[in-house]
């Protein structure tokens, strides 16, 4: 088994106090920061943008994986490049010329990340597969933190690894919704390399310990 990464989701943060968030995460057992941008185009919500970004990526002493959930991502690569971005995501649904995309994000020396919305399938990323760094399965609809966990997500990482496997590439399988105690080691043993955590990490008495407790359950 792979050793799992823990990516706690900043969406779930507390904003009045994000710089003590952020060094949680430096202190925890995570590896990533996970960011999330929405636009209020793509998904209806709307999160944060650059100046906070800034702010976190002045505090984090950990990869920034950034999760865009935006229209049109390629108009900002260079942009979030540039703020400290080190996994750049974006949705499958939202780029025509992904093959484009993912060439660009690369240029600009960070990981390239493609997330799948619950309803689209995985056959889709087939002749792309072996360009691409990392795939985000999204285990809710994206747009909120909080949100139950879908249990399809299963087969669809299962699929996932196979195609993977076949076609002999390095991808990572992030899983980002939902994600908590109960269903970690069940991921992790399904094919699942990255976690995104973040009501269940946010909201836990102690995050430190929340963390922690994926991590363990999960590489046990
Ligand atoms: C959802 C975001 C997630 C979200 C996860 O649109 O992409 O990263 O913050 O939050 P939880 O862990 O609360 O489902
Ligand atoms: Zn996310």
């Amino acid at each position: 088994m792979n050793k799992i990464r823990i990516a706690p989701s900043l969406l779930a943060a507390d904003f009045g106090n994000l710089q003590r968030d952020v060094e949680m995460v430096n202190s925890s057992q995570a590896e990533w920061h996970h960011i999330d941008v929405m636009d209020g185009v793509f998904v209806p919500n709307i999160s944060y943008g650059m100046p906070v970004i800034k702010n976190i990526a002045e505090h984090a002493t950990k990869p920034l994986d950034v999760h865009l959930m935006i229209i049109e991502p390629d108009r900002y690569i260079k942009t979030f490049a540039s703020l400290g971005a080190n996994i750049l995501t974006v949705h499958y649904e939202a780029c025509p010329h992904l093959n484009r995309t993912i060439q660009a994000i690369k240029e600009e020396g960070m990981m390239a990340g493609v997330a799948l919305n619950p309803h689209t399938s995985i056959n889709l990323l087939a002749d792309s597969i072996a360009s691409i760094d990392l795939v985000c399965v999204m285990s809710v609809n994206p747009g909120y933190g909080g949100q139950k966990f879908i249990e399809n997500t299963f087969s669809k990482v299962r699929d996932l690894k196979a195609l993977i496997h076949e076609k002999k590439s390095k991808t990572l399988i992030e899983i980002d919704g939902g994600v908590n105690a109960e269903n970690a080691k069940a991921l992790v043993e399904t094919g699942a390399d990255v976690l995104v955590a973040g009501s269940f990490v946010f909201n836990s008495q102690d995050p430190l310990a929340t963390i922690s407790q994926i991590a363990n359950i999960a590489n046990v």
